[in-house]
């Protein structure tokens, strides 16, 4: 496909967004833009800087926050900058999902990250993953998928990745707090995580990273 299209992959918290995503983007050539990476740098900064819940008062600190991302050019990994400093890494650890989660139910925080999502889906075709694709910041996205799994797979496959990172874990402290950003993230004012209307629903719990990307793939190369 040479023309410019976007992707845009919403689901809960350990679905296998960002597996998929990245898979499908080397697949497809495309870029891939994980909008979560954007909240947790933002959830990163409140931390740091100890900010409260306050929208108002969060829509002006906001103002002098510089979130971006770079590519990696040798691993193609995508990079995430805040004020600067490459957070990357950090922004993966598992108390800034929580900061992340409960900063990003926040109007001022969205709107301070709905430019550059658009932007970086306008300039270059990609797959966008996150809660809110499908149904806010890219409405008009050629394809979109909504990809979900069962409470205990979800627990299951972000205690494995906590582990393989070489972080502490409980699974059952890791299943609560995926329950709570569901809650979290499923009932806020803006832009709550929801289906799409056209998007098609896939429930990975019982599929390979391969079958659901090949499911995707027939929709996105079937449209050829
Ligand atoms: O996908 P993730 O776990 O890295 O996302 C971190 C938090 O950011 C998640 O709890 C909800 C929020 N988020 C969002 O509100 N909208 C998005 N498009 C992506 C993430």
């Amino acid at each position: 496909m040479t023309k410019h299209y976007n992707v845009a992959l919403d689901g809960p918290s350990g679905a296998g967004k960002s597996t998929i995503a990245k898979l499908l983007s080397s697949r497809l050539k495309i870029m891939y833009l994980d909008t979560g990476a954007l909240y947790r740098a933002v959830g990163l900064k409140a931390f740091r800087d100890g900010w409260k819940e306050d929208d108002s008062a969060v829509a002006e600190l906001i103002k002098s926050v510089s979130i971006s991302v770079k590519y990696d050019e040798e691993t193609g990994k995508q990079l995430v900058f805040l004020d600067g400093e490459n957070v990357s890494e950090e922004i993966r650890r598992d108390f800034v999902s929580g900061y992340g989660s409960r900063f990003s139910a926040l109007p001022s925080v969205r709107a301070a990250l709905l430019d550059l999502q658009r932007h970086i889906a306008k300039e270059y075709s990609s797959v966008l993953d996150g809660r809110d694709i499908g149904t806010f910041v890219l409405p008009n996205a050629e394809f979109k998928f909504f990809l979900t799994a069962s409470v205990d797979v979800r627990a299951k496959r972000r205690y494995d990745e906590l582990i393989a990172r070489g972080q502490e874990a409980d699974l059952e402290k890791v299943r609560a707090d995926i329950e709570a950003r569901d809650y979290r993230d499923m009932n806020r004012a803006v832009a709550p995580l929801k289906k799409a209307d056209d998007a098609v629903v896939i429930d990975s719990s019982e599929l390979s990273v391969e079958e659901v990307a090949d499911k995707m793939l027939k929709i996105i190369n079937g449209a050829e």
